[in-house]
């Protein structure tokens, strides 16, 4: 029994600032190998991984997302949702498999795996010293993302992932979670709203001052006035159609 894993985790922040080193395609695929031993719903394995160093390609990804570390980083994933090989399947053995990819619990399903893979290689990543952030703003225009990569039906680019070496003067620390408390509930869900508004005005303080210090008084939002603004601004909306568009919640 060690403390290795629950250490290493307990440090993770996210690196939006890199050195300018590649990381080597040999270390690529070890992280790769270590994303794919995830637990896989129905032994499925529903992702496919793009691996992205073609400047051309970084540059255009990054005009999606408009953040500087699409383009600056050690090395560039885009994690995609395929039912692309299992339509495959579909055809070649004549059945009919498509309520597997085209449901709702088909997308949940896929989803869930591509999560469990990302974070087995963040957490890899993380061991071996590089830093890493998620990616969502490539969602900011699926269309484009697909045409960039090529995805064809099946398939749906759900996050990036930028990697590297993290610069010399990042200072991220690790960003306070909700209390274990707040989300931890045993054996039934509590639901007290009012225990909940507490909670929420703690960790507020919480959040409030790790901003403070973090930018020397530059900002102090609370979480809930965060979570307020962001919940309230209406993105991404044509996320459906987009889904739609390449073969999900069809049915
Ligand atoms: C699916 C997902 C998408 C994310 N997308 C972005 C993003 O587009 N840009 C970004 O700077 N951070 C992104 N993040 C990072 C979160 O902002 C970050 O994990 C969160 O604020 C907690 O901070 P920490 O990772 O440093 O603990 C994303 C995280 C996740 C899980």
């Amino acid at each position: 029994m060690t403390d290795y894993v629950y250490n290493l985790l307990k440090q993770h922040h996210s690196v939006r600032k890199f050195n300018p080193n590649d990381i080597p395609e040999e270390t690529i695929k070890e992280l790769i190998e270590a994303g794919q031993n995830a637990s896989t719903s129905s032994y499925l394995q529903t992702y496919s991984i793009i691996g992205i160093n073609d400047p051309t390609i970084k540059e255009q990804l990054k005009e999606v997302s408009g953040q500087p570390y699409v383009v600056e980083n050690g090395y560039l994933l885009v994690f995609v949702m395929d039912y692309y090989r299992h339509a495959t399947i579909n055809d070649d053995k004549k059945v009919d498999m498509s309520v597997s990819f085209e449901s709702a619990e088909g997308l949940l399903v896929g989803a869930i795996d591509v999560a469990l893979v990302a974070q087995n290689i963040a957490v890899t990543a993380e061991d071996k010293g590089y830093g890493m952030v998620y990616l969502g703003s490539l969602r900011n225009d699926v269309a484009r993302v697909k045409d960039i990569l090529g995805l064809p039906e099946h398939t749906f680019p759900l996050f990036g992932m930028a990697l590297g070496e993290p610069a010399d003067d990042e200072n991220g620390e690790p960003k306070p979670r909700l209390p274990l408390e707040h989300i931890f509930h045993q054996n039934k869900y509590n639901s007290d709203k009012e225990r909940q508004r507490q909670e929420i005005e703690a960790f507020d303080q919480t959040v409030s001052e790790y901003y403070r210090n973090r930018t020397n008084g530059e900002r102090s939002e609370t979480w809930s006035d965060q979570i307020a603004g962001f919940m309230s601004s209406k993105q991404r909306l044509e996320m459906l159609e987009q889904l739609n568009k390449s073969g999900f919640i069809k049915q």
